[in-house]
Parts: structure tokens; C-alpha cells; sequence
């Protein structure tokens, strides 16, 4: 099996002899209706089969409506009811479709690991990528597909010329890969670190925008944010924050480790320097795949943190673009290849549908824990947060909720900042009900 249609077409008959577990047509679903179709797209018949699966798509979505639909997206999953995932801000289930891609291709390579077998994977990457890119509007050649966020975030730290004159501006509450890791290249490189605090009493995302801009001097060369906290739940003004701080030349990176798969993003129209994410949370993609965007009038100003081969000869990498930052060595190459099949189920369902899904669950958890008259960290409205909902507790009860909430409730939450729900699209509103219930008997 050596090119991309031969990957193909043994994809196909490894999914028409596993046959249909669902009970009608239409549990199929949107992965399954992808994994189909999407056999065609890799084909050279990839218009055809666009237009096929846009139709498909189409009248999946208007045969099957509500509760419904999103219990047939729950169906992809293979998480029993016991033990219900409601932590995305740290890993999610990946679709069912995924990780048997990534089984499948997994057990191509064990069966024959020649250089002319495994030779059909560039362009099975070169597919998840242009996916990738063409759903958050930008080109190509600006993404690289490396490990996670984490890796993705040290890229940008690392690789960033800055000196003892220059002032980086982080976020009080980045995650330590686009905090600590800030600081640990300023005890090497001698630039500050500004950490701009969440203000008290927050009401309205202009607060959130003066607690930055305010900080921005001459010196600030760097604006290194989150999109949505994973410890608050709250969510900044990025576009905002973008704009200002591009007004002034600074480099804006974002991580958007919570929202890439979960809200509609158009990176062009956002205007970042770079945004970073992993594959393995709200994308519900394959685990140790991660997403780095650079605009491309940056490439040549951020150096690698490794060069492996790949890379080229000489100083001047042979790469293009963003690719550059993948010479990362051996990679896992089968699960770079099945992020096209996630990538092709969130087309299926639509940026703009999982968007409103998960506003629809998270905002629904919020007001029923209000409801039994529990404060939450994170903020009620809608334009201060996202899909990351944190109940507040008492001091270090978060983790032992948490766990009482798995044990007895069968429901996988965390115990950051408090108590961490964060339902995901494989999430039903009974899953959401059982969450509050338990809160109830354990909190209330
Ligand atoms: C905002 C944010 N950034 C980065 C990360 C790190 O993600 P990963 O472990 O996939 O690299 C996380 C993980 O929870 C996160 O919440």
C-alpha cells in the first residue's frame, strides 16, 4: 500500500466490514457519513465527492433536529454512560471514527514500516493541514501540526528574538506553558515579564481590555494571552485586545487551547500573530497532535526550538512556511494523518452549530448551579465566558468534589479553580442534569 488512494480504499473496507452499529440510517452520523465520504475526497475525485458530502451534510441535518441530533454526535463516542467525559479544557474523548484511524493506520505501518510504505503519510499530513487551515480561514503554509499547546506555546517563547529593553504582557491566568515558560526565557534572555491580574468585579469585557492596554509602553514588544481561561473560565476580548495591541506593534500570540473545535474561528478576521491549540481537547481529534499558527510575515522572525531532518543542509530551511516548525524528528504519523477525519466531522456538523452547542450546555449548567444557590468563578454572561465552567468551593475541596462527582455520579470533571465542568458536544443535556444533581447532593 503505497499512495494515498491505496490508504484510502483499505479505509473503506476496514469501515464497510465493521458495518453500521447504529439502529437507523441516520445514526450514522457525521462521522461515519465523513469517514465515508471522505474515502472519495482523498481520491482524485475530490470535488465530486465535496459537493457530495456537502449535500449528504445537508440533508443529515435536516432530517434529524434538537436533542435528537446531538444524541446521534453522542453515539460517536465510545465512552459508556458510567463514566460520562465532562472535562474538555484538559483531554476529550476523540471520535470513535478517529481513533480507529488512527488503529487502522497504526497497524498499516506495523505490517510493513518501509520508507515506501510509510512514503503516502506526507500527503495524508499535507491533508489534515489543509483542513485544518481552510476551517479557520488561513492559509496552508501558516500552520504547523506539531505535539500539543504546550509545545506550540515554547515555539513562540523560544523562538522570538527579545532583549533586556523588551517587555512581554502575559496573563495572570495563562496556562504555565505561556506563563512559567515566559519567565524562564527572561531569566535567560533578560526581558521583563508583565502579568496583567484579572480585575475584581468583573462586569464587562471593556475592564478586561483596559487591564491590558493600560500596560502597553514604548517597551512592550509582546502580548501573550489566552483565549479562554482554563482555570476562571473567562473569556477575553481577543479581537479587541488584537487590534489594540497591533495598533502599537506589538506581537500578539493567543492560546486557544479552549476554543479550537469548540467556537467558530476565523483567524484571518482575529488577526493574531500565532494562536496555538491541541488536537486532543475540543478538536475530540487524536491524542499528541497539536495546532500552531503563525501569520506569514513571522515565519522568518521566530527560530526553531528543534532541528531534526527534515529541516535541510543549512541554516536556510528547505521547508515552507509554518512547516518549518515540524522538524520535530519521528512523529506519529498516524494520528497527523487522522486529524483529516475530525477535521472532516467538524464540517459535517458545523464550526457554527458546535459554537452554539456549546454555549447552549455550558450557559445550562451555569444557571442550574445558580439555580441551587451555588456561586460560580466563572462569569454568568455569555460575552465574559465560554464553554469552561468552574463552581466555586471551599478552599482545596475542589479535587476531593471532583472525585466524589466521578465515584458517585459517573461524571469525569477536574478540580481546578474549583470544581471544572466543561461539557463537550458528546455531552446531552441528561449528562449536563446529572452533573447538577450530583453538585446538589454534594454542595448544596
Ligand atoms: C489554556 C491551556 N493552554 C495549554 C494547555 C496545555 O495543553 P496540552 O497539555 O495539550 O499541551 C492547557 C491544558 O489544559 C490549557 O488549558
Amino acid at each position: 500500500m503505497n499512495n494515498i488512494k491505496d490508504a484510502a480504499d483499505l479505509s473503506r473496507r476496514l469501515f464497510l466490514s465493521r458495518g453500521l452499529k447504529s439502529t437507523s440510517a441516520l445514526m450514522l452520523g457525521a462521522a461515519a457519513l465523513s469517514s465515508r465520504l471522505a474515502t472519495a475526497q482523498e481520491s482524485v475525485t475530490a470535488q465530486a465527492s465535496v459537493t457530495a458530502q456537502a449535500s449528504a451534510t445537508e440533508q443529515l441535518s435536516q432530517a434529524v433536529t434538537g436533542e435528537d441530533y446531538w444524541q446521534m454526535v453522542r453515539e460517536q463516542f465510545s465512552f459508556p454512560d458510567s463514566t460520562v467525559p465532562m472535562n474538555a479544557a484538559n483531554l476529550c474523548p476523540s471520535f470513535r471514527s478517529v481513533a480507529e484511524q488512527v488503529a487502522f493506520l497504526t497497524a498499516d505501518i506495523d505490517q510493513d514500516c518501509s520508507f515506501n510504505n510509510r512514503s503516502k503519510f506526507s500527503g495524508l499530513l499535507e491533508n489534515s493541514r489543509a483542513l485544518v487551515a481552510a476551517q479557520l480561514n488561513v492559509s496552508a503554509d501558516d500552520i504547523a501540526l506539531v505535539r500539543n499547546t504546550s509545545e506550540a506555546n515554547n515555539i513562540i517563547s523560544n523562538g522570538l528574538e527579545l532583549s533586556a529593553a523588551d517587555d512581554v504582557i502575559i496573563w495572570d491566568e495563562n496556562h504555565p506553558t505561556n506563563h512559567v515558560a515566559w519567565q524562564v526565557r527572561a531569566a535567560r534572555f533578560g526581558f521583563k515579564v508583565v502579568t496583567v491580574a484579572t480585575p475584581a468585579d468583573l462586569r464587562d469585557p471593556q475592564q478586561l481590555l483596559d487591564a491590558f492596554v493600560t500596560q502597553f509602553t514604548d517597551r512592550t514588544r509582546v502580548l501573550a494571552i489566552t483565549h479562554v481561561s482554563n482555570v476562571s473560565g473567562i473569556r477575553l476580548p481577543v479581537a479587541e485586545l488584537v487590534q489594540a495591541a497591533k495598533a502599537r506593534g506589538i506581537y500578539v500570540h493567543v492560546d486557544g487551547a479552549q476554543t479550537w473545535g469548540a467556537m467558530a474561528l476565523d483567524l484571518a478576521a482575529l488577526g493574531m500573530d500565532s494562536f496555538t491549540a491541541s488536537a486532543h481537547k475540543w478538536y475530540m481529534g487524536p491524542r499528541e497532535v497539536g495546532l500552531l499558527y503563525i501569520k506569514s510575515d513571522q515565519h522568518a522572525r521566530i527560530w526553531p526550538g528543534v532541528v531534526a531532518s527534515g529541516w535541510g543542509s543549512g541554516a536556510e530551511t528547505r521547508q515552507t512556511g509554518a512547516r518549518k516548525f515540524e522538524s520535530l524528528g519521528q512523529r506519529d504519523d498516524a494520528a497527523l494523518a487522522a486529524l483529516s477525519v475530525a477535521a472532516r466531522i467538524h464540517d459535517s456538523i458545523g464550526a457554527a452549530r458546535i459554537e452554539q452547542r456549546i454555549v447552549q450546555l455550558s450557559q445550562h449548567l451555569k444557571s442550574s448551579v445558580v439555580g441551587l444557590g451555588l456561586p460560580l468563578v466563572t462569569p454568568m454572561d455569555a460575552a465574559l465566558s465560554f464553554g469552561v465552567v468552574v463552581v466555586q468551593t471551599p478552599a482545596g475541596q475542589g479535587g476531593p468534589l471532583s472525585n466524589r462527582l466521578y465515584e458517585e455520579f459517573g461524571i469525569a470533571g477536574a478540580g481546578t479553580g474549583g470544581l471544572r465542568l466543561c461539557p463537550g458536544i458528546y455531552n446531552t443535556l441528561a449528562h449536563v442534569d446529572r452533573a447538577v444533581a450530583g453538585i446538589k447532593q454534594l454542595m448544596a
